[in-house]
């Protein structure tokens, strides 16, 4: 059988590339879903580095707001692969940070759209090949800040809830079929978009983190590529916390 093909959405970014490495040294076919603005120039540039590092990434671009262009990279993977999608994992996600009281529907509607509406999106054009096969792992990345709630964050705490409430009811429809779907839900990450909090309440909360430092992305990889194997077959509908302690229920 040739090697199993996990696209990564979001690939190219923070935790995305730490994901794909990972499925990579694990023997998966990796595809990276990348937006990035429409810079083809620069997801190539990102493969390039990813195989002079030693890991083979395939890219494939796709909107993930947008069901048009997530049929086109769907398409391309298959052309780029020659198989299925195996493994799913719908990791793309944006914050738009603020109080809820002065919150736009803007910022509101960008992140619900990027992080929720994308589930629908993706998992429905790679769901229907997995039941025919018998055989798909569906890994959904949420956040600890759906679990206890994050001042600011209205809008990424509903939308990443969300997730894990279409885990649990996908993974109730297709468990007889061989497909599992699970949640990994990170803590606050060393990426890009945790970088982007303001110094001071990064460090308010660093501090306040029983383990005592933000989690690395090879750490969440860990996890993901875990769940994308065959031996995690009787793991589904579950939430992951790797969080380094910051809430436990
Ligand atoms: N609890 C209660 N009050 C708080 C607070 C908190 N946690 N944080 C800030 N405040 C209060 C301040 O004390 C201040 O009060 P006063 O006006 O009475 O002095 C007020 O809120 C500041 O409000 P502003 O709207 O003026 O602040 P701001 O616009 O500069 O910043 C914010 C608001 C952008 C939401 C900022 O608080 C922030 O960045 N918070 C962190 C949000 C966060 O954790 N985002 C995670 C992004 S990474 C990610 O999401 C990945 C993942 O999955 C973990």
């Amino acid at each position: 059988m040739s090697k199993r093909v996990a696209l990564v959405t979001g690939g190219t970014g923070g935790l995305g590339e730490a994901i794909c490495r990972k499925l990579c040294d694990a023997g998966f076919h990796v595809v990276a879903g990348y937006n990035s603005g429409g810079n083809h120039d620069k997801a190539r540039a990102w493969q390039e580095e990813q195989r002079k590092a030693g890991y083979e990434v395939d890219v494939a671009y796709g909107d993930v707001t947008d069901a048009e262009s997530c049929a086109a990279c769907i398409a391309t993977v298959k052309e780029l692969t020659g198989r299925n999608v195996d493994v799913l994992v719908n990791n793309a996600g944006i914050t738009r940070d603020g109080q809820f009281k002065k919150m736009s529907w803007e910022q509101w509607d960008e992140v619900l759209t990027a992080n929720l509406d994308s589930m629908f999106h993706m998992t429905r054009l790679v769901v229907n090949p997995m039941i025919e096969q018998g055989f798909g792992r569906v890994i959904n990345i949420s956040s600890v800040n759906a679990q206890k709630g994050q001042f600011g964050q209205t809008n990424y705490s509903a939308a990443k809830a969300g997730i894990h409430g279409f885990t649990k009811a996908l993974a109730q429809e297709v468990a007889a079929k061989g497909v599992t779907v699970n949640t990994v839900s990170p803590g606050y990450v060393m990426t890009p978009m945790v970088a982007k909090i303001d110094d001071a309440i990064l460090d308010k909360i660093a501090k306040s983190i029983p383990v005592g430092r933000l989690g690395e992305p090879a750490e969440i990889g860990r996890i993901v590529t875990f769940l994308a194997e065959d031996e995690s077959a009787y793991i589904t509908g579950a939430d992951f916390s790797i969080n380094g302690g910051l809430h436990m229920f």
